[in-house]
């Protein structure tokens, strides 16, 4: 692994205009379990019953019994990571521009990445299904599922199910970043839900670095990607950033 951290800063030290994909395996370190894999949400909720639109509009109660106030429990206990951390100090040192991720624990914000192209959305706030009345997630009542609107209507969190389009401004813009870009850090993603999965191919495309962060490989290994980084994003981003700080003494 140190050999292609040791590649990895190089590729890096040299970008001008490096873009991350992440998923959630950046997040895992803070809590946060994955969707697939070993102790994956979706082992033990199955997301075409649980977390389709159709779904929610169905029986929101059962929707938010068995997965809103789930993710609200799990989301409000995390804390950004050595991996979202890295990520930031790559931007404070002028290499990496934008983060597009799919997750929605809002913890590259906090982290300090100021540019977080959001493609599932984020679940730090809700939405009135009825008038449309944005609330803060800390600020839903609970005592009453699932949570009304004073005008009536239910609250639903401003994530992107299943069925739902990537909000469109996302979209455009990842797309474009993904061509632009010089390298793209891949951190944490399984690559198996598109469109976000064909960011790395159209960077690829268009002639960038390739670089996936994962302790297992994924679709995009061997084919898409330059080389695979084989570890944990925290341990991981901390050795890249050690590296490019001897390469690149501030
Ligand atoms: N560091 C880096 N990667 C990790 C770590 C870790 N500590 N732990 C697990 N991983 C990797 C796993 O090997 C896997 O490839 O993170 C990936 C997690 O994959 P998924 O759970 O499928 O997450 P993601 O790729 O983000 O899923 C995409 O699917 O269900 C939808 O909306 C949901 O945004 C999500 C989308």
């Amino acid at each position: 692994m140190q050999e292609s951290i040791q590649r990895a800063a190089k590729d890096l030290a040299g970008a001008e205009n490096a873009v991350a994909l992440t998923g959630a395996g950046i997040s895992v370190e803070s809590g946060i379990p994955p969707f697939r894999g070993k102790g994956g949400i979706w082992e033990k909720i199955d997301p075409m019953e649980y977390a389709t639109i159709e779904a929610f509009m169905a029986d929101p109660v059962k929707v938010w019994n068995v997965l809103i106030k789930e993710m609200k429990t799990i989301i409000d206990q995390a804390a950004p990571n050595e991996g979202h951390k890295g990520l930031a100090r790559l931007a404070e040192m002028g290499i990496l521009t934008t983060v597009i991720t799919q997750n929605v624990d809002g913890l590259h914000q906090l982290a300090g990445n100021a540019d977080v192209i959001e493609f599932h959305g984020n679940f730090a706030w809700h939405r009135c299904m009825a008038c449309d009345a944005r609330l803060e997630t800390g600020k839903i009542d609970l005592s009453r599922i699932p949570p009304q609107c004073p005008c009536g209507g239910i609250y639903r969190p401003e994530v992107i199910f299943f069925g739902e389009s990537i909000p469109p401004e996302a979209l455009t813009r990842s797309r474009k970043l993904s061509v632009q870009c010089d390298v793209m850090l891949v951190v944490g993603t399984s690559a198996t839900v598109h469109p976000a999965a064909y960011m790395p191919v159209i960077a690829k495309r268009n002639g960038a670095v390739v670089i996936e962060i994962n302790p297992e490989p994924s679709p995009l290994t061997g084919s898409v990607s330059d080389y695979l980084v084989r570890g944990n994003a925290g341990e991981v981003m901390t050795g890249i950033i050690a590296e490019l700080e001897r390469l690149r003494p501030a």
